[in-house]
């Protein structure tokens, strides 16, 4: 079942399936982007109870509310400045861009964290470039491989968001059976014109 924007999930027995196990309530951050388009869509079309956030993320208060008006239990967030026309556009606003992806993300992932939610954050591979334990076509990286890439302020944001949350929220074992290796593309970084 899907929400609209404003509309909490918390329908009679949504929480529970046929057999009265729990199922998950989803809350989605980056109701306007192209990934959180995306989420909405899936979590529909596989007949999840799911809402978007409506809080920036930044709005301890705001968050929180989300979280409690959902009644969810997994938040999915999509949220994060990405820059426009691209990410060059961080080289000149980094204020704003720590906000939402530093500050926005680490409080979004304590008010989840003390609510007893689990959060997944949708990311960025751009944190890594080859080097030479990691050549085109060999090993890729491994998530408990510190981020290399270091040549935007955008991946340099988003390198914090995957050391910080480690060290805030122990990482669950057995979430991935097999090592995930991640193959990075060369990046670019071009002039803001
Ligand atoms: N697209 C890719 O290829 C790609 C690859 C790797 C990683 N990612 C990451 O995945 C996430 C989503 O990417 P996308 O391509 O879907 O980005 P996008 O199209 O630029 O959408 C970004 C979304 O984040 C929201 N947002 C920005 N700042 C926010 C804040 N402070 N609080 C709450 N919402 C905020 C925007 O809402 P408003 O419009 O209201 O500002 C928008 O809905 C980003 O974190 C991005 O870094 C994307």
């Amino acid at each position: 079942m899907a929400a609209s924007d404003a509309e909490a999930t918390g329908n009679a027995g949504a929480g529970t399936g046929p057999g009265g196990e729990k199922k998950p309530i989803f809350l989605v951050y980056g109701r306007t982007g192209w990934i959180g388009g995306m989420l909405g869509k899936l979590l529909t079309e596989q007949g999840h109870t799911w809402c978007y956030g409506m809080a920036r993320l930044q709005d301890r208060a705001g968050v929180q509310d989300d979280i409690k008006r959902s009644r969810c239990t997994h938040v999915m967030c999509a949220a994060g400045i990405t820059g426009r026309p691209n990410v060059d556009w961080c080289e000149e606003n980094k204020v704003e861009v720590i906000r939402a992806n530093v500050i926005g993300i680490l409080t979004l992932a304590d008010v989840a964290h003390l609510a007893g939610v689990h959060v997944t954050n949708f990311a960025t591979g751009c944190i890594y470039e080859y080097d030479a334990s990691h050549s085109i076509g060999g090993a890729g990286f491994t998530e408990d491989e510190a981020p290399n890439f270091h040549g935007s302020f955008y991946s340099e944001t988003k390198s914090y968001m995957e050391e910080f949350p480690r060290r805030l929220i122990p990482k669950p074992q057995n979430l991935y059976p097999t090592p995930y290796t991640l193959h990075p593309t060369p990046y670019t970084l071009h002039p803001t014109p």
